[in-house]
């Protein structure tokens, strides 16, 4: 029944081969880990969701000038992207501490940080992806000393953009989680934003309460984990119009 080629299958999403050479199918699962894998769940309607919530936020960020590997969106749970190389790095912007940053550092959760904090981990789920230095980076040869001068520019910019963003729809964005890909166009090379942006990378806080509106939620057992991805979505603007019924999305994926 298969019609296309999978590519790749993450733990939330799964890559298809796209229409045209250069282009793939991002599908959003449900399916929800945490701590490497080791905590497993479904997190009703998050593939939907989080398909129109990272739709939103690269299209913002590419009227502000950010590259980003994002074509469109086909349909509930997938979209079209640029096929991209992906570079083995998970690059996480914080702006409040929370998380492994309160751990590693006994700074207590909800403190602001005094500037905002680029922090690089090497994408390898055997190793439960490690934190890294700069040095390490181009040690292994993951990225180049240029490289990384753009994909600190770029998540600097992109922090600042959805700081603001967020905080006009009442969330604070605590910190986030972004990877970047080397896109070519003949011997020419751009690095864009790939993956996803989305409640599952993100630590979401509704600026009057503290209460969270992410993936902390199902990692913490703190109950309606849903209806935060759903908040998340109205509050942007964008909840599917036929309600949770919605949510559910075709049931096969093929
Ligand atoms: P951390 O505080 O657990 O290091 O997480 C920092 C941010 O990165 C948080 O917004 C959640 C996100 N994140 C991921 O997207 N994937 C991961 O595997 C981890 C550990 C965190």
């Amino acid at each position: 029944m298969s019609r296309r080629r999978q590519v790749y299958e993450g733990k939330a999403k799964i890559l298809f081969e796209g229409p045209e050479p250069g282009t793939l199918v991002q599908y959003f699962k449900d399916d929800a880990t945490a701590f490497n894998a080791k905590k497993k769940g479904i997190i009703t309607g998050k593939g939907v969701l989080n398909n129109r919530i990272s739709e939103y936020l690269m299209t913002r960020l590419e009227e502000i000038g950010i590259p980003t590997h994002f074509i469109r969106r086909l349909n509930m749970r997938e979209q079209l992207v640029r096929e991209v190389e992906i570079i083995p790095i998970e690059v996480v912007i914080r702006n409040v501490a929370a998380g492994s940053f309160s751990e590693r550092f006994g700074v207590p959760e909800g403190q602001a940080l005094p500037r905002s904090v680029v922090e690089y981990y090497y994408k390898n789920d055997q190793l439960g992806d490690p934190m890294v230095s700069e040095e390490h980076i181009t040690a292994f040869g993951w990225a180049t000393t240029q490289d990384l001068d753009d994909i600190m520019a770029l998540a600097l910019r992109i922090n600042d953009f959805l700081y603001g963003l967020f905080l006009g729809v009442g969330v604070k964005l605590v910190d986030f989680k972004i990877e970047f890909g080397r896109l070519w166009n003949e011997e020419e090379m751009r690095i864009v934003l790939a993956d996803e942006i989305s409640p599952d990378c993100a630590r979401l806080w509704d600026i009057k309460t503290n209460e969270k509106m992410d993936k902390d939620r199902f990692r913490r057992d703190l109950g309606k984990v849903e209806e935060a991805y759903q908040e998340v979505a109205r509050r942007l603007g964008i909840f599917p119009e036929g309600g949770p019924r919605d949510l559910k999305g075709p049931a096969t994926m093929q």
